[in-house]
């Protein structure tokens, strides 16, 4: 016997599974004698959140799928028919699609959270990276999703993204074929984005969540003053400034889930559509490959990332090309080693591929920077401390800044084009990688308070 279930003294039906099956080590493992800082704020509620959300998304997308059918030819009247002829189809499709919004916008107020508290940063590396896995999948479960309604935006918003690819030099036309299955976006597509989005997506994400918490109850998990509680332990290996997961935070938990629910059921009686950010108007309108719509755009959860693609026209390439040719000049003065000739030789190459091949494709080679630039953020963050309380104030502008770039990108990509609207997602989608791309030099900059020695907490 291992020697965790020796710890485990159960009698009962309990024992009986007990001897069989680690329920009750895994309950205190995981739950009960899961210690967490004691000094957890409102930012997070959002994990817990983010896990209600997607077992909203799979328990009512089980239900819908009971009703959808996946064929061109019936998809956009089977979801009518789930909203007028299915008893609480309606409620379903409603929960589901508010739910899709609502999971961005949890999953983004959680990232913040770890960009202020600096909850990337060693030991939680894995722990980030599992997240910045299923932020992608994310998307790409909601891009999948988007097609099965088979409106107007469904079709056309496919036909684009789609395209993007046949961007990509050499092999971008046959790849686009090849995702399509047909040379547009048809009934083919239709069925395999069903696919992808009702079971290989689904699967994925799951066993990211769970390799989510896995590596964050290894390592434990950050707090508001980023400093690490198990550092500080009782005689009996507790940590001082830790309380039980179970009955502390599920409690504080579920007043989190009951706040959610009220705003999240407002939007589902009230404003389902919430003015066409959740859902667009033109796909009230079935899919009409003979007529484009005027306007094309993502829901609101993508729109900082396509204003990112819309904002690399000709002229922005160059200012890349020029930003890329300053990066590998200070390569040559600064660096070290084997970098001081790599760097400079890469970067001319880059100059000259990127010389060569349309602005299009770097437009979404921007974008897909735009996301991958998460995954280092680890690396990049060189300060002392974690926590954003303890840094110096010009850190606390240059977050402010990001932000705010990041939110007038999202803005932006909800309108329609524009010199001035262009201009400014270029100048933001700049600030937005000088961010990232600082980060090495700034980060370890400026005067740091002193992380105190136990954890913040006023008992309330
Ligand atoms: C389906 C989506 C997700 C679920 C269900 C989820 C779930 C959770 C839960 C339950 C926690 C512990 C509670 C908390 O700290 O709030 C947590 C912590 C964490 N998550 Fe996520 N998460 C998701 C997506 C993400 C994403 C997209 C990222 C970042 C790119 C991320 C980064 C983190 C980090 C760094 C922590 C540790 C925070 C700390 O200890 O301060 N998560 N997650």
């Amino acid at each position: 016997m291992a020697t965790a279930d020796k710890e485990v003294e159960t009698t009962g039906l309990t024992g009986w599974i007990d001897r069989r099956f680690p329920m009750t080590s895994t309950w205190k493992k995981h739950v009960s004698e899961y210690y967490a800082p004691k000094n957890f704020n409102f930012w997070y509620f959002f994990g817990s959140l983010a896990l209600l959300v997607l077992v909203n998304q799979i328990v009512t997308g089980i239900f819908l799928t009971m009703n959808y059918k996946p064929d061109a030819t019936l998809a956009f009247a089977s979801v009518e028919y789930i909203m007028r002829e299915v008893p609480w189809g309606w409620l379903i499709r409603y929960m589901h699609s508010t739910g899709a919004s609502m999971f961005f916008v949890v999953v983004y107020l959680h990232m913040f959270r770890g960009l202020m508290y600096g909850s990337y940063r060693k030991p939680r590396e894995l722990v980030w990276i599992f997240g910045c896995a299923i932020f992608l999948c994310l998307m790409a479960e909601a891009f999948f999703g988007y097609l099965l309604p088979w409106g107007q935006m469904s079709f056309w918003g496919a036909q684009v993204i789609v395209n993007l690819f046949s961007a990509i030099p050499f092999i971008g036309p046959d790849l686009s074929l090849w995702i399509r299955g047909d040379y547009v976006v048809s009934d083919v597509t239709l069925n395999r984005f069903f696919a992808f989005h009702v079971i290989a997506i689904p699967l994925v994400l799951i066993g990211l969540v769970v390799a989510h918490l896995v590596a964050l109850h290894e390592v434990g998990s950050n707090n508001p003053d980023g400093i690490e509680i198990k550092a500080k332990k009782d005689a009996n290996g507790i940590p001082l400034d830790g309380i039980p997961f179970h009955p502390y935070y599920s409690v504080h938990d579920f007043m989190g889930v009951c706040v959610f629910l009220l705003i999240f059921a407002a939007i589902i009686f009230f404003a389902p559509e919430m003015g066409g950010y959740f859902l667009e108007a033109n796909n009230f309108v079935p899919a009409n490959p003979l007529q484009t719509p005027s306007e094309i755009a993502p829901v609101w959860y993508f729109t900082a990332f396509y204003a990112m693609l819309r904002a690399t026209t000709d002229p922005f390439k160059i200012v890349l090309m020029i930003v890329i040719a300053l990066l590998g000049l200070l390569a040559l003065v600064k660096a070290r080693g084997k970098w001081k000739l790599g760097l400079p030789v890469l970067a001319v190459l880059v100059l000259i591929f990127m010389a060569l091949t349309e602005s299009k494709f770097w437009g979404v080679v921007v974008m897909g920077t735009a996301v991958v630039s998460l995954f280092f953020l680890p690396w990049l963050d060189r300060s002392p401390v974690k926590s954003i309380r303890y840094r110096p104030l010009f850190h606390k502008v240059f977050y402010a800044i990001f932000i705010f770039a990041f939110l007038m990108l999202g803005f932006l990509g909800t309108r329609p084009p524009s010199p001035a609207a262009t201009l400014i997602a270029q100048i933001c989608a700049l600030i937005y990688f000088a961010f990232f791309l600082g980060m090495p030099f700034w980060t370890p900059r400026g005067k740091f308070k002193t992380p105190p020695e136990r954890v913040h907490y006023k008992p309330h």
